[in-house]
Protein backbone atom coordinates (compact mmCIF):
# COMPACT_ATOMS: atom_id res chain seq x y z
CA UNK A 1 0.00 0.00 0.00
CA UNK A 2 1.25 3.02 -0.81
CA UNK A 3 1.18 6.61 1.44
CA UNK A 4 -1.30 7.66 2.64
CA UNK A 5 -3.11 10.48 0.08
CA UNK A 6 -6.04 11.64 1.21
CA UNK A 7 -9.04 10.36 2.89
CA UNK A 8 -12.41 9.98 1.36
CA UNK A 9 -16.12 9.01 2.43
CA UNK A 10 -18.25 6.71 0.67
CA UNK A 11 -21.86 6.90 0.95
CA UNK A 12 -23.76 3.98 -0.44
CA UNK A 13 -27.41 3.78 -0.97
CA UNK A 14 -28.23 0.89 1.49
CA UNK A 15 -28.85 -1.71 -0.47
CA UNK A 16 -26.44 -4.84 -1.37
CA UNK A 17 -26.57 -4.12 -5.13
CA UNK A 18 -25.16 -0.80 -4.17
CA UNK A 19 -23.35 -0.86 -1.52
CA UNK A 20 -21.33 -3.53 -2.99
CA UNK A 21 -19.96 -1.56 -6.11
CA UNK A 22 -18.94 1.20 -3.83
CA UNK A 23 -16.79 -0.91 -1.23
CA UNK A 24 -14.90 -2.88 -4.06
CA UNK A 25 -14.43 0.65 -5.65
CA UNK A 26 -13.24 1.95 -2.53
CA UNK A 27 -10.76 -1.32 -2.30
CA UNK A 28 -9.29 0.42 -5.50
CA UNK A 29 -9.11 3.37 -4.17
CA UNK A 30 -7.16 2.18 -0.79
CA UNK A 31 -5.00 0.46 -2.57
CA UNK A 32 -3.97 3.01 -4.37
CA UNK A 33 -3.61 5.33 -1.04
CA UNK A 34 -6.73 6.74 0.01
CA UNK A 35 -8.35 6.72 3.21
CA UNK A 36 -11.36 5.21 3.02
CA UNK A 37 -14.30 5.66 5.16
CA UNK A 38 -17.95 3.83 4.17
CA UNK A 39 -21.12 5.16 5.85
CA UNK A 40 -23.86 3.16 6.17
CA UNK A 41 -27.11 4.15 6.90
CA UNK A 42 -29.01 1.85 9.26
CA UNK A 43 -31.52 1.35 11.87
CA UNK A 44 -28.91 -0.37 13.59
CA UNK A 45 -25.64 0.92 15.25
CA UNK A 46 -22.72 -1.00 14.69
CA UNK A 47 -19.12 0.06 16.16
CA UNK A 48 -17.33 1.33 13.61
CA UNK A 49 -14.91 -1.17 11.96
CA UNK A 50 -11.88 -1.75 9.64
CA UNK A 51 -11.11 -4.26 7.37
CA UNK A 52 -7.12 -5.98 7.88
CA UNK A 53 -6.88 -6.11 3.97
CA UNK A 54 -7.94 -2.87 2.64
CA UNK A 55 -7.75 0.06 5.88
CA UNK A 56 -11.38 0.72 5.25
CA UNK A 57 -13.35 2.09 7.95
CA UNK A 58 -17.27 1.43 7.80
CA UNK A 59 -19.20 3.10 10.28
CA UNK A 60 -22.85 3.30 10.54
CA UNK A 61 -25.13 6.67 10.84
CA UNK A 62 -28.53 6.29 12.14
CA UNK A 63 -31.63 6.23 9.06
CA UNK A 64 -34.23 7.48 11.57
CA UNK A 65 -35.65 3.82 11.90
CA UNK A 66 -36.68 1.85 14.67
CA UNK A 67 -34.36 -1.36 15.17
CA UNK A 68 -37.28 -3.65 15.08
CA UNK A 69 -38.80 -2.31 11.82
CA UNK A 70 -37.65 -3.93 8.52
CA UNK A 71 -34.75 -3.30 7.13
CA UNK A 72 -36.25 -2.20 3.41
CA UNK A 73 -38.80 -0.22 5.47
CA UNK A 74 -36.94 3.06 4.23
CA UNK A 75 -37.30 2.57 0.06
CA UNK A 76 -41.23 2.78 1.55
CA UNK A 77 -41.17 6.00 3.03
CA UNK A 78 -38.32 8.12 1.74
CA UNK A 79 -38.92 11.88 3.19
CA UNK A 80 -38.74 10.22 6.66
CA UNK A 81 -35.23 8.12 5.58
CA UNK A 82 -33.69 11.64 3.67
CA UNK A 83 -34.58 13.61 6.20
CA UNK A 84 -32.93 11.98 9.35
CA UNK A 85 -30.01 10.75 7.13
CA UNK A 86 -29.32 13.91 6.14
CA UNK A 87 -29.10 15.20 9.41
CA UNK A 88 -27.04 11.89 10.93
CA UNK A 89 -24.39 12.47 7.60
CA UNK A 90 -24.20 16.12 8.31
CA UNK A 91 -23.51 15.11 12.55
CA UNK A 92 -20.92 12.97 11.01
CA UNK A 93 -18.90 14.74 8.53
CA UNK A 94 -18.76 17.65 10.50
CA UNK A 95 -16.97 15.40 13.35
CA UNK A 96 -14.59 13.88 11.03
CA UNK A 97 -13.99 17.00 9.74
CA UNK A 98 -12.02 18.17 13.37
CA UNK A 99 -10.22 14.62 13.23
CA UNK A 100 -5.93 14.27 12.40
CA UNK A 101 -7.57 13.25 8.93
CA UNK A 102 -10.28 15.50 7.38
CA UNK A 103 -12.00 13.89 4.55
CA UNK A 104 -11.70 15.62 1.33
CA UNK A 105 -14.69 13.94 -0.79
CA UNK A 106 -17.63 12.65 -0.79
CA UNK A 107 -18.43 9.81 -2.98
CA UNK A 108 -22.01 9.38 -2.52
CA UNK A 109 -25.17 7.82 -4.43
CA UNK A 110 -27.58 9.50 -6.35
CA UNK A 111 -30.41 7.94 -5.15
CA UNK A 112 -29.64 10.44 -2.20
CA UNK A 113 -29.14 13.49 -3.71
CA UNK A 114 -29.08 15.31 -0.17
CA UNK A 115 -25.80 14.34 0.80
CA UNK A 116 -24.69 16.33 -2.02
CA UNK A 117 -26.05 19.62 -0.45
CA UNK A 118 -24.85 18.14 3.28
CA UNK A 119 -21.31 17.97 1.59
CA UNK A 120 -21.27 20.69 -0.02
CA UNK A 121 -21.99 23.12 2.53
CA UNK A 122 -19.69 21.46 4.53
CA UNK A 123 -16.94 22.30 2.13
CA UNK A 124 -16.06 18.51 0.37
CA UNK A 125 -15.32 17.78 -2.94
CA UNK A 126 -18.60 16.25 -3.94
CA UNK A 127 -18.59 12.73 -6.25
CA UNK A 128 -21.89 11.13 -7.65
CA UNK A 129 -21.25 7.31 -7.94
CA UNK A 130 -23.47 5.78 -10.56
CA UNK A 131 -24.19 1.92 -9.30
CA UNK A 132 -26.36 1.38 -12.18
CA UNK A 133 -26.00 1.39 -16.20
CA UNK A 134 -26.13 4.65 -17.39
CA UNK A 135 -28.62 2.83 -19.99
CA UNK A 136 -31.20 3.40 -17.38
CA UNK A 137 -29.76 6.59 -15.38
CA UNK A 138 -30.37 8.60 -18.79
CA UNK A 139 -33.63 7.43 -19.46
CA UNK A 140 -34.45 9.31 -15.55
CA UNK A 141 -31.82 12.30 -16.42
CA UNK A 142 -34.42 12.63 -19.93
CA UNK A 143 -37.59 12.28 -17.64
CA UNK A 144 -36.12 14.75 -15.26
CA UNK A 145 -35.16 17.36 -17.68
CA UNK A 146 -39.13 17.03 -19.10
CA UNK A 147 -37.69 15.60 -22.67
CA UNK A 148 -39.36 12.07 -21.92
CA UNK A 149 -42.84 11.84 -20.82
CA UNK A 150 -43.94 8.66 -19.46
CA UNK A 151 -47.06 7.33 -21.24
CA UNK A 152 -50.06 7.10 -19.08
CA UNK A 153 -51.22 3.79 -19.69
CA UNK A 154 -48.48 1.24 -21.43
CA UNK A 155 -50.60 -0.85 -23.13
CA UNK A 156 -52.61 1.81 -24.34
CA UNK A 157 -50.86 3.67 -25.55
CA UNK A 158 -47.59 1.91 -27.28
CA UNK A 159 -44.86 3.93 -28.34
CA UNK A 160 -41.42 3.55 -29.15
CA UNK A 161 -38.99 5.93 -27.32
CA UNK A 162 -35.81 7.19 -28.07
CA UNK A 163 -32.79 8.49 -26.65
CA UNK A 164 -29.58 9.88 -28.01
CA UNK A 165 -27.04 6.87 -27.81
CA UNK A 166 -29.83 4.42 -27.50
CA UNK A 167 -31.74 2.18 -29.82
CA UNK A 168 -35.61 2.64 -30.09
CA UNK A 169 -37.06 0.89 -26.83
CA UNK A 170 -40.39 0.01 -26.58
CA UNK A 171 -42.48 0.16 -23.29
CA UNK A 172 -40.80 -3.91 -22.70
CA UNK A 173 -37.32 -2.21 -22.90
CA UNK A 174 -37.82 1.11 -20.59
CA UNK A 175 -36.89 0.31 -16.53
CA UNK A 176 -40.24 -0.31 -15.04
CA UNK A 177 -40.36 3.09 -13.30
CA UNK A 178 -40.56 4.85 -16.68
CA UNK A 179 -42.98 3.27 -18.86
CA UNK A 180 -46.20 3.75 -17.12
CA UNK A 181 -47.54 7.15 -14.96
CA UNK A 182 -48.02 6.06 -11.34
CA UNK A 183 -46.08 2.54 -11.06
CA UNK A 184 -44.08 2.93 -7.98
CA UNK A 185 -44.25 6.38 -7.66
CA UNK A 186 -42.11 6.91 -4.30
CA UNK A 187 -39.13 4.93 -6.34
CA UNK A 188 -39.93 6.90 -9.25
CA UNK A 189 -39.20 10.08 -7.62
CA UNK A 190 -35.85 8.81 -5.87
CA UNK A 191 -34.57 7.45 -9.14
CA UNK A 192 -35.48 11.29 -11.32
CA UNK A 193 -34.61 13.25 -7.91
CA UNK A 194 -30.86 11.45 -8.73
CA UNK A 195 -30.67 14.32 -11.50
CA UNK A 196 -32.48 17.49 -9.38
CA UNK A 197 -29.23 18.59 -8.29
CA UNK A 198 -26.25 16.69 -10.47
CA UNK A 199 -25.25 19.67 -12.08
CA UNK A 200 -23.24 20.66 -8.13
CA UNK A 201 -21.54 17.52 -8.44
CA UNK A 202 -17.41 17.94 -8.88
CA UNK A 203 -17.29 14.67 -10.45
CA UNK A 204 -19.39 11.72 -11.65
CA UNK A 205 -18.53 8.17 -11.68
CA UNK A 206 -20.12 5.01 -12.97
CA UNK A 207 -20.05 1.40 -12.68
CA UNK A 208 -19.37 0.63 -16.15
CA UNK A 209 -16.71 1.03 -18.74
CA UNK A 210 -15.98 3.36 -22.03
CA UNK A 211 -16.34 0.33 -24.66
CA UNK A 212 -19.48 -1.26 -23.16
CA UNK A 213 -21.16 2.13 -24.00
CA UNK A 214 -19.85 3.87 -26.66
CA UNK A 215 -22.76 5.81 -27.95
CA UNK A 216 -23.61 6.84 -24.78
CA UNK A 217 -20.45 7.41 -23.65
CA UNK A 218 -19.89 9.86 -26.28
CA UNK A 219 -23.62 11.77 -26.40
CA UNK A 220 -22.27 12.95 -22.81
CA UNK A 221 -18.74 13.36 -23.28
CA UNK A 222 -17.94 17.32 -22.91
CA UNK A 223 -21.40 17.71 -21.10
CA UNK A 224 -20.81 16.08 -17.96
CA UNK A 225 -17.48 15.69 -15.86
CA UNK A 226 -18.30 11.63 -16.31
CA UNK A 227 -15.53 8.93 -15.41
CA UNK A 228 -16.31 5.12 -16.19
CA UNK A 229 -14.49 3.28 -13.99
CA UNK A 230 -15.90 -0.11 -13.73
CA UNK A 231 -16.67 -2.88 -13.81
CA UNK A 232 -15.66 -3.16 -10.29
CA UNK A 233 -15.82 -6.98 -9.99
CA UNK A 234 -13.76 -8.54 -7.53
CA UNK A 235 -10.05 -8.08 -8.95
CA UNK A 236 -9.63 -12.06 -8.41
CA UNK A 237 -12.02 -12.47 -11.68
CA UNK A 238 -10.46 -9.47 -13.75
CA UNK A 239 -7.46 -8.26 -13.65
CA UNK A 240 -6.03 -9.68 -10.52
CA UNK A 241 -3.61 -6.71 -9.42
CA UNK A 242 -5.80 -7.12 -5.67
CA UNK A 243 -4.85 -11.05 -5.40
CA UNK A 244 -6.83 -10.76 -1.74
CA UNK A 245 -10.21 -9.14 -3.90
CA UNK A 246 -11.86 -12.82 -4.65
CA UNK A 247 -15.59 -11.43 -3.36
CA UNK A 248 -17.77 -8.01 -2.29
CA UNK A 249 -16.99 -8.16 1.23
CA UNK A 250 -14.72 -6.34 3.72
CA UNK A 251 -13.80 -9.45 5.57
CA UNK A 252 -16.86 -9.23 7.80
CA UNK A 253 -18.80 -11.56 5.90
CA UNK A 254 -22.46 -12.22 6.66
CA UNK A 255 -23.71 -14.45 4.00
CA UNK A 256 -21.59 -17.35 4.27
CA UNK A 257 -22.03 -18.43 0.59
CA UNK A 258 -22.47 -22.18 0.00
CA UNK A 259 -19.12 -23.57 -0.89
CA UNK A 260 -20.34 -27.31 -1.52
CA UNK A 261 -22.13 -26.19 -5.21
CA UNK A 262 -18.02 -26.24 -6.31
CA UNK A 263 -17.21 -29.93 -5.34
CA UNK A 264 -21.06 -30.73 -6.91
CA UNK A 265 -19.86 -28.61 -10.31
CA UNK A 266 -16.19 -30.37 -10.06
CA UNK A 267 -17.85 -33.21 -11.48
CA UNK A 268 -20.21 -31.81 -14.77
CA UNK A 269 -18.78 -31.22 -18.24
CA UNK A 270 -17.65 -28.19 -19.53
CA UNK A 271 -20.48 -26.11 -20.39
CA UNK A 272 -23.05 -28.39 -19.17
CA UNK A 273 -24.72 -26.44 -16.36
CA UNK A 274 -27.44 -23.63 -16.49
CA UNK A 275 -26.90 -21.72 -13.51
CA UNK A 276 -29.97 -19.59 -12.51
CA UNK A 277 -30.43 -16.82 -10.08
CA UNK A 278 -32.58 -14.03 -9.53
CA UNK A 279 -30.45 -11.64 -7.44
CA UNK A 280 -30.68 -9.99 -3.99
CA UNK A 281 -34.50 -8.22 -4.13
CA UNK A 282 -36.69 -10.14 -6.96
CA UNK A 283 -39.60 -11.92 -5.83
CA UNK A 284 -41.38 -14.30 -8.50
CA UNK A 285 -44.78 -15.04 -8.03
CA UNK A 286 -45.15 -18.94 -7.10
CA UNK A 287 -47.00 -19.49 -9.97
CA UNK A 288 -44.08 -17.92 -11.96
CA UNK A 289 -41.48 -20.24 -9.73
CA UNK A 290 -43.30 -23.45 -10.44
CA UNK A 291 -43.01 -22.78 -14.01
CA UNK A 292 -39.14 -22.05 -13.79
CA UNK A 293 -39.02 -25.33 -12.11
CA UNK A 294 -40.53 -27.22 -14.85
CA UNK A 295 -38.91 -25.35 -17.46
CA UNK A 296 -35.40 -26.17 -16.20
CA UNK A 297 -36.45 -29.47 -15.26
CA UNK A 298 -38.06 -30.04 -18.81
CA UNK A 299 -34.63 -28.90 -21.03
CA UNK A 300 -32.84 -31.82 -19.30
CA UNK A 301 -29.48 -30.07 -19.12
CA UNK A 302 -27.71 -30.21 -15.27
CA UNK A 303 -29.05 -26.94 -12.98
CA UNK A 304 -27.59 -24.79 -10.22
CA UNK A 305 -30.65 -22.63 -8.90
CA UNK A 306 -29.66 -20.11 -6.27
CA UNK A 307 -32.96 -19.84 -4.26
CA UNK A 308 -33.37 -17.39 -1.30
CA UNK A 309 -34.54 -18.93 1.86
CA UNK A 310 -37.72 -16.68 1.53
CA UNK A 311 -38.46 -17.80 -2.28
CA UNK A 312 -38.13 -21.43 -1.39
CA UNK A 313 -41.50 -22.41 -0.20
CA UNK A 314 -42.37 -20.92 -4.06
CA UNK A 315 -40.46 -24.31 -4.98
CA UNK A 316 -42.64 -27.20 -6.05
CA UNK A 317 -42.92 -29.61 -3.76
CA UNK A 318 -40.06 -32.76 -3.65
CA UNK A 319 -38.87 -30.89 -6.33
CA UNK A 320 -35.36 -29.85 -4.73
CA UNK A 321 -35.30 -33.60 -3.25
CA UNK A 322 -35.79 -35.39 -6.64
CA UNK A 323 -32.91 -32.87 -8.18
CA UNK A 324 -30.31 -33.92 -5.87
CA UNK A 325 -31.09 -37.86 -5.64
CA UNK A 326 -31.29 -38.07 -9.48
CA UNK A 327 -28.56 -35.89 -9.92
CA UNK A 328 -29.87 -33.67 -12.08
CA UNK A 329 -29.59 -30.36 -9.91
CA UNK A 330 -28.78 -28.32 -7.24
CA UNK A 331 -30.50 -25.59 -4.91
CA UNK A 332 -28.78 -23.37 -2.52
CA UNK A 333 -30.07 -20.72 -0.76
CA UNK A 334 -26.87 -18.53 -1.60
CA UNK A 335 -23.82 -19.56 -3.96
CA UNK A 336 -20.27 -17.95 -4.49
CA UNK A 337 -21.78 -16.27 -7.80
CA UNK A 338 -18.23 -15.35 -8.74
CA UNK A 339 -16.66 -18.51 -8.56
CA UNK A 340 -19.60 -20.22 -10.19
CA UNK A 341 -19.81 -18.00 -12.99
CA UNK A 342 -15.80 -18.88 -13.39
CA UNK A 343 -16.48 -22.33 -13.56
CA UNK A 344 -15.88 -24.36 -16.74
CA UNK A 345 -19.17 -26.46 -16.26
CA UNK A 346 -21.57 -23.22 -16.51
CA UNK A 347 -23.08 -23.19 -19.98
CA UNK A 348 -25.53 -20.33 -19.80
CA UNK A 349 -26.84 -18.11 -16.48
CA UNK A 350 -30.78 -17.36 -16.48
CA UNK A 351 -31.10 -14.36 -14.53
CA UNK A 352 -32.98 -11.02 -13.62
CA UNK A 353 -30.47 -8.86 -15.57
CA UNK A 354 -29.60 -6.86 -12.45
CA UNK A 355 -26.23 -4.67 -12.98
CA UNK A 356 -23.89 -6.71 -10.87
CA UNK A 357 -25.24 -10.16 -12.24
CA UNK A 358 -24.70 -8.75 -15.95
CA UNK A 359 -21.40 -7.42 -15.29
CA UNK A 360 -19.84 -10.64 -13.58
CA UNK A 361 -20.97 -12.98 -16.41
CA UNK A 362 -19.98 -10.74 -18.70
CA UNK A 363 -16.72 -10.29 -17.11
CA UNK A 364 -16.87 -13.89 -17.32
CA UNK A 365 -17.56 -14.87 -20.44
CA UNK A 366 -20.72 -16.53 -19.68
CA UNK A 367 -24.14 -15.74 -22.29
CA UNK A 368 -27.74 -14.90 -20.66
CA UNK A 369 -30.75 -15.68 -20.40
CA UNK A 370 -33.03 -13.16 -18.92
CA UNK A 371 -35.72 -13.15 -17.32
CA UNK A 372 -36.51 -9.42 -16.42
CA UNK A 373 -38.48 -8.39 -13.69
CA UNK A 374 -38.15 -4.50 -12.60
CA UNK A 375 -35.95 -1.47 -12.31
CA UNK A 376 -33.05 -1.17 -14.52
CA UNK A 377 -33.62 -4.94 -15.58
CA UNK A 378 -35.92 -4.55 -18.85
CA UNK A 379 -33.15 -1.92 -20.34
CA UNK A 380 -30.03 -3.94 -19.31
CA UNK A 381 -31.84 -7.09 -20.90
CA UNK A 382 -32.30 -4.97 -24.28
CA UNK A 383 -28.60 -4.19 -24.47
CA UNK A 384 -28.05 -8.17 -23.80
CA UNK A 385 -29.97 -9.60 -26.45
CA UNK A 386 -29.92 -6.63 -28.95
CA UNK A 387 -26.99 -4.43 -28.95
CA UNK A 388 -24.32 -6.76 -27.03
CA UNK A 389 -25.79 -9.74 -28.45
CA UNK A 390 -24.83 -11.66 -25.37
CA UNK A 391 -27.86 -13.64 -24.40
CA UNK A 392 -31.66 -14.15 -25.44
CA UNK A 393 -34.88 -12.67 -23.36
CA UNK A 394 -37.96 -14.48 -22.95
CA UNK A 395 -40.87 -13.36 -23.81
CA UNK A 396 -43.70 -12.88 -21.33
CA UNK A 397 -47.51 -12.49 -21.84
CA UNK A 398 -50.03 -9.21 -20.80
CA UNK A 399 -48.97 -9.90 -17.61
CA UNK A 400 -45.11 -10.32 -17.57
CA UNK A 401 -45.75 -14.15 -17.36
CA UNK A 402 -43.04 -16.47 -19.13
CA UNK A 403 -44.06 -20.37 -19.80
CA UNK A 404 -42.71 -22.98 -19.60
CA UNK A 405 -41.83 -23.68 -23.28
CA UNK A 406 -40.64 -19.91 -23.36
CA UNK A 407 -38.04 -20.03 -21.03
CA UNK A 408 -36.93 -24.13 -22.51
CA UNK A 409 -36.32 -22.72 -25.90
CA UNK A 410 -34.33 -19.45 -24.55
CA UNK A 411 -32.04 -22.09 -22.54
CA UNK A 412 -31.64 -24.17 -25.54
CA UNK A 413 -31.08 -21.62 -27.94
CA UNK A 414 -28.12 -20.52 -25.95
CA UNK A 415 -26.69 -23.73 -25.11
CA UNK A 416 -26.85 -25.37 -28.09
CA UNK A 417 -28.19 -23.00 -30.74
CA UNK A 418 -26.42 -21.41 -33.82
CA UNK A 419 -27.02 -17.88 -32.27
CA UNK A 420 -25.88 -19.63 -28.98
CA UNK A 421 -22.38 -20.09 -30.23
CA UNK A 422 -22.33 -16.20 -31.67
CA UNK A 423 -23.60 -14.54 -28.12
CA UNK A 424 -20.50 -16.90 -26.56
CA UNK A 425 -17.94 -15.66 -29.06
CA UNK A 426 -19.41 -11.74 -28.38
CA UNK A 427 -19.23 -12.26 -24.43
CA UNK A 428 -15.66 -13.63 -24.68
CA UNK A 429 -14.85 -10.11 -26.50
CA UNK A 430 -16.53 -8.20 -23.86
CA UNK A 431 -14.65 -10.19 -21.41
CA UNK A 432 -11.07 -9.23 -22.70
CA UNK A 433 -12.47 -5.53 -23.27
CA UNK A 434 -13.74 -5.66 -19.48
CA UNK A 435 -10.19 -6.93 -18.56
CA UNK A 436 -8.19 -4.38 -20.53
CA UNK A 437 -10.29 -1.29 -19.04
CA UNK A 438 -9.51 -2.22 -15.75
CA UNK A 439 -6.14 -3.42 -16.24
CA UNK A 440 -2.91 -1.02 -15.54
CA UNK A 441 -3.22 2.01 -18.37
CA UNK A 442 -6.74 0.42 -19.31
CA UNK A 443 -9.58 3.47 -19.26
CA UNK A 444 -11.25 2.55 -16.40
CA UNK A 445 -8.15 2.69 -14.53
CA UNK A 446 -6.73 6.13 -15.65
CA UNK A 447 -9.91 7.34 -14.89
CA UNK A 448 -9.16 5.80 -10.90
CA UNK A 449 -5.70 7.72 -11.49
CA UNK A 450 -6.77 10.49 -12.57
CA UNK A 451 -9.67 10.79 -9.87
CA UNK A 452 -6.94 9.65 -7.41
CA UNK A 453 -4.52 12.84 -8.03
CA UNK A 454 -7.85 15.22 -8.02
CA UNK A 455 -8.49 14.21 -4.19
CA UNK A 456 -4.57 14.44 -2.85
C1 LIG B 1 -30.45 -4.49 -7.43
C2 LIG B 1 -31.45 -4.34 -8.58
O1 LIG B 1 -32.38 -5.41 -8.53
C3 LIG B 1 -30.71 -4.33 -9.90
O2 LIG B 1 -31.62 -4.22 -10.95
C4 LIG B 1 -29.74 -3.18 -9.92
O3 LIG B 1 -29.07 -3.17 -11.14
C5 LIG B 1 -28.79 -3.32 -8.75
O4 LIG B 1 -29.51 -3.40 -7.53
P1 LIG B 1 -29.84 -7.13 -7.12
O5 LIG B 1 -31.22 -7.66 -7.16
O6 LIG B 1 -29.15 -7.23 -5.85
O7 LIG B 1 -29.71 -5.63 -7.61
O8 LIG B 1 -29.03 -7.91 -8.31
P2 LIG B 1 -27.58 -7.73 -8.83
O9 LIG B 1 -27.23 -6.33 -9.14
O10 LIG B 1 -27.44 -8.68 -9.94
O11 LIG B 1 -26.67 -8.19 -7.62
C6 LIG B 1 -26.77 -9.45 -7.04
C7 LIG B 1 -25.45 -9.76 -6.37
O12 LIG B 1 -25.63 -10.88 -5.51
C8 LIG B 1 -24.36 -10.14 -7.37
O13 LIG B 1 -23.16 -9.49 -7.03
C9 LIG B 1 -24.21 -11.64 -7.19
O14 LIG B 1 -22.89 -12.12 -7.40
C10 LIG B 1 -24.63 -11.85 -5.76
N1 LIG B 1 -25.18 -13.19 -5.53
C11 LIG B 1 -26.42 -13.52 -5.95
C12 LIG B 1 -24.39 -14.11 -4.87
O15 LIG B 1 -23.24 -13.83 -4.52
N2 LIG B 1 -24.91 -15.34 -4.61
C13 LIG B 1 -26.15 -15.71 -4.97
O16 LIG B 1 -26.53 -16.83 -4.69
C14 LIG B 1 -26.94 -14.75 -5.68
Amino acid sequence: MGEAKGHVLFFPYPLQGHINPMIQLGKRLSKKGLTVSLIIASNIHREPYTSEDYSITVHTIHDGFFPHEHPHAKIKDPPRFNDSTARSLTDFISRQKLSGNPPKALIYDPFMPFALDVAKDLGLYVVAYFTQPWLASLIYYHINEGTYDVPDDRHEDPILASFPGFPLLSQNDLPSFACEKGSYPLIFKVVVSQFSNLRRADCILCNTFDQLEPKVVKWMDGQWPVKNIGPVVPSKFLDNRLPEDKDYELGDSKTEPDESVLSWLANKPAKSVVYVAFGTLVALSEKQMKETAMAIKQTGYSFLWSVRDSERSKLPSGFVEEALEKDIGMVAKWVPQLEVLAHDSIGCFVTHCGWNSTLEALCLGVPLVGMPQWTDQPTNAKFIEDVWKIGVRVKTDEEGFVSKEEIARCIAEVMEGEKGKLMRKNVENFKVLAREAISEGGSSDKKIDEFVAMTT
